[in-house]
Parts: C-alpha cells; sequence; structure tokens
C-alpha cells in the first residue's frame, strides 16, 4: 500500500538525530463539570467520515474516535456549552473495499449522511482527495467542515474550501520549517526533493513534498525534484546520485525507510565529499524511529558500517509532541479508550496529535456554535458564521 511504503512503520525520538518542528496545540485544560438535571435539548448531529479499519492512517477511526467521544462528553456535561443542545455523531466510512481512502467513495458517504441525518456539521474526512471532494459539498451545502487531516497546501486560501477548518499540523508549516532551516544555514540553492510517488493511495509524501516546494520557491531557493517510483522496478540508484551531484545539497527525502537507507548507501559508496551533503528524511508522524531506533542505519546486513557512516549527513524530520502534562495524560486516555473500543494498540504515539487535533476541533466548532447561536436567538445558525468564529480561534497566537 502506498501509504506504509512511504512512510514505514511507526518509539521515542533520539535527541540528536531530530529536528523538531515546533506544533501548537491549543490545549483545552480543566475538568469536566458535573451532568446538569436535562430538559428538552435540541439534537446537533455531527457526520464523521474517516477511515474505518485502516490505522495506517493517522485519522483512521481507532485513532480519532476516542478523542472525539472525549469531545462530545466533555460538551455535553458542560452546562456553561450549549446548555440547550446536545451533541451526538453518525459515522460513515471513507474506505473502499481494499481498505484505502476513497475520493469517491467520501463522497457518497457524505451525501448519504447529509440527507439522512441533516447534520450540523462534518468531521472528517483525513485524507487529502477524500477531503477535497467532501469539501467541495460541505462549501456548498454551508456546512462547516472540521478536520485535522487534510494537509495538502491546495486547500489554504480557496474560497471552494471556504468551509474547511483544518486544527492539525499542515505541509504548507512544513514548508515553513524547511525555509526557516534554509535561511538559519544560509542555504539559498541546490535544494532537491526526492519523493515517492506510486500514484495510488492519498499520495502522501507527494503532498508533503509540495508544501516543502511551495515554501521554498516563494524564498526563491533554487529547487529540483526527483520522482521515485518504487513500484516500477529496481530504483536506479545510480542516476540518483548524478542527479543529486548535479543538482542538491540539502536533500528532502520523502519515501519508505528502507529505500532511504538503500539510497545512503550508496551515497556513501560513491565516496562523495559528505560534508557538502545534507539528507533530510521527511517522517512526519516518526513511523521510522519506532523501528529503527536507537540505531536508525542499522539492517543486520554487510551495509550497516557503510550505512553508518552515511547517517551523520541524516536528519529526521518529525513533528514536535506538546510537552506539557495535560497532553500527555490526554494521550494516555485515548490509548486506553483505542484499546478497550476497538481493541487496537497504539504504538506510533506521534499520531495523537491528529486525535488531539480532532478534539480541539469540536471544542472549537462547539464554542463557536454557542456564540453563534446567543447571537442568532435560535435555529440553525448558518455554517460560515460559525466557521468564522473557529477560524478566529484557530489562528489566534500565531
Ligand atoms: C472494518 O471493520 C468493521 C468493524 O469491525 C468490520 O465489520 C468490517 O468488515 C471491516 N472491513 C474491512 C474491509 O476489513
Ligand atoms: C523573490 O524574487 C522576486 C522576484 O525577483 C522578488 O520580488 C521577491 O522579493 C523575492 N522574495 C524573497 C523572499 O527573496
Ligand atoms: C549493500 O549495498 C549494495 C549497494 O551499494 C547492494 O548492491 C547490496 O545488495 C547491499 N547488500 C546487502 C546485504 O543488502
Amino acid at each position: 500500500m502506498g501509504r506504509s511504503r512511504c512512510l514505514g512503520t511507526g518509539r521515542p525520538p533520539p535527541p540528536e538525530l531530530l529536528l523538531l518542528l515546533a506544533f501548537l496545540l491549543s490545549w483545552w485544560a480543566g475538568l469536566a463539570p458535573a451532568t446538569p438535571p436535562t430538559r428538552e435539548k435540541q439534537e446537533v448531529v455531527l457526520a464523521v467520515v474517516l477511515p474505518r479499519n485502516n490505522t495506517m492512517y493517522p485519522w483512521s477511526w481507532p485513532r480519532v474516535g476516542p478523542a472525539l467521544r472525549r469531545a462530545l462528553a466533555r460538551i455535553n456535561a458542560d452546562p456553561a456549552l450549549l446548555p440547550a443542545h446536545r451533541l451526538r455523531y453518525v459515522f460513515a466510512n471513507s474506505e473502499n473495499e481494499a481498505g484505502i481512502c476513497s475520493e469517491s467513495v467520501a463522497p457518497l458517504v457524505a451525501v448519504d449522511l447529509k440527507f439522512s441525518h441533516d447534520p450540523w456539521a462534518f468531521v472528517g474526512p483525513g485524507c487529502d482527495y477524500a477531503s477535497s471532494s467532501v469539501g467541495l459539498f460541505t462549501t456548498h451545502w454551508g456546512l462547516p467542515m472540521v478536520t485535522a487531516g487534510a494537509p495538502a497546501v491546495g486547500f489554504s486560501g480557496t474560497h471552494v474550501y471556504d468551509s474547511i477548518t483544518n486544527t492539525g499540523p499542515t505541509h504548507k508549516k512544513l514548508g515553513q520549517f524547511a525555509v526557516h532551516l534554509q535561511r538559519h544555514f544560509g542555504w539559498r540553492d541546490h535544494a532537491l526533493l526526492m519523493f515517492c510517488d506510486n500514484k495510488v493511495d492519498d499520495r502522501p509524501c507527494y503532498f508533503a513534498t509540495e508544501g516543502l516546494y511551495e515554501g521554498l520557491i516563494r524564498e526563491n531557493i533554487t529547487t529540483a525534484d526527483l520522482v521515485l517510483n518504487e513500484q516500477a522496478g529496481p530504483l536506479p540508484f545510480d542516476t540518483f546520485l548524478q542527479d543529486i551531484k548535479h543538482s542538491g545539497r540539502v536533500v528532502y527525502v520523502c519515501c519508505a525507510w528502507d529505500t532511504f537507507r538503500d539510497l545512503m548507501v550508496h551515497f556513501r559508496k560513491e565516496g562523495l565529499p559528505q560534508e557538502e551533503y545534507v539528507f533530510f528524511y521527511i517522517d512526519v508522524f516518526g513511523r521510522s524511529l519506532v523501528t529503527q531506533l536507537p540505531r536508525p542505519w542499522a539492517k543486520g546486513d554487510a551495509n550497516d558500517s557503510i550505512a553508518k557512516e552515511a547517517f551523520r549527513s541524516v536528519k529526521i524530520v518529525t513533528y514536535r509532541e506538546p510537552q506539557n502534562p495535560e497532553y500527555k495524560g490526554f494521550v494516555s486516555d485515548l490509548k486506553a479508550d483505542a484499546k478497550e473500543l476497538f481493541n487496537f494498540t497504539v504504538e506510533d504515539s506521534l499520531m495523537n496529535l491528529i486525535s488531539g487535533g480532532f478534539y480541539d476541533g469540536v471544542m472549537l466548532y462547539a464554542q463557536a456554535l454557542n456564540e453563534t447561536l446567543a447571537l442568532s436567538g435560535g435555529g440553525v445558525p448558518p455554517g460560515k458564521d460559525i466557521t468564522k468564529r473557529m477560524w478566529n480561534r484557530t489562528y489566534h497566537g500565531e
């Protein structure tokens, strides 16, 4: 599967290897108050469209479901937040039969949910293509769409996606991080973007690289790119090395871990002056680290020692997990819930950033809805008004 090929399988990072991408997660601290006595409440339905089974996706239901349930329980138990309303969700799977995010299944199930449940807002999808097609509908319907996925740069600044509020880390931020890095070291040229793209699945490396590309181009940094098709037979490493020699000194690589290690072995064997090169391995959820620590270069084969030398030129780029104790407590609650509700063991805990983003997004929605209701004095307020309030919140503090 494309995603697993690209990102490998998903342990705590070694400090010397990481360049941490700062990520701000607004955090909702405090405890939920006791449930007030119930009167007749109006129901607010949230339509959730996410991959049901495939936990390779950071926004898959076994990962996000526990966070969403906690958010709803907290909102419904809070007498100050939406006192006359009660939130509940309906769920639909965005996967096709092969368990892959589908840009055709997602809008179909979204339409079904819309007409059978009359939701006030959508939660998800997370995959880029699925979010693109559902986002067009939610804009058309005038309904807010809340997601911590949909990281592609294409979602920002386009009015057709005006209904989307993104509370997760995006590839635009990844691009800004790369620009920051380049500026810091005064690197103006010879940036090379290498990425695997099998043109199936959700093309995670393609979209991540696009974020890097947009950032670097805007900064007028000369950039070349190179596509690795891991499914089209053996990769032509000799050609890659020629390309690196000619156009790359700062090389950003997004591909499967094994491919990257092969590339580094070839690089070292080529005998290029190693001090002139740096390789950033883009692995935002740190999946390689789960299996590769503490010796990322090691594979137990004859190339281990040469790989070790090559890895002196490697930095792994991941998101930075919030360090506050509230977040840690939240993550361990999510893990316990995932085990209990879905019999799913969360090992790649960096992905909880996404679950946290969904939690934040739903809390934000509830607040914005509460404020909009206070102003509109009843009825379902226009989605646009709610989204506007969420955006103000989302961007606050940036
Ligand atoms: C996905 O999970 C649901 C619930 O466990 C199950 O009913 C369904 O058969 C699964 N689908 C696939 C394709 O594995
Ligand atoms: C990039 O180049 C354009 C055209 O020469 C110039 O207008 C712009 O200010 C440059 N941007 C940066 C960030 O250097
Ligand atoms: C070591 O790397 C070379 C490429 O430089 C490759 O041809 C060879 O198969 C590798 N050996 C092992 C045991 O993987």
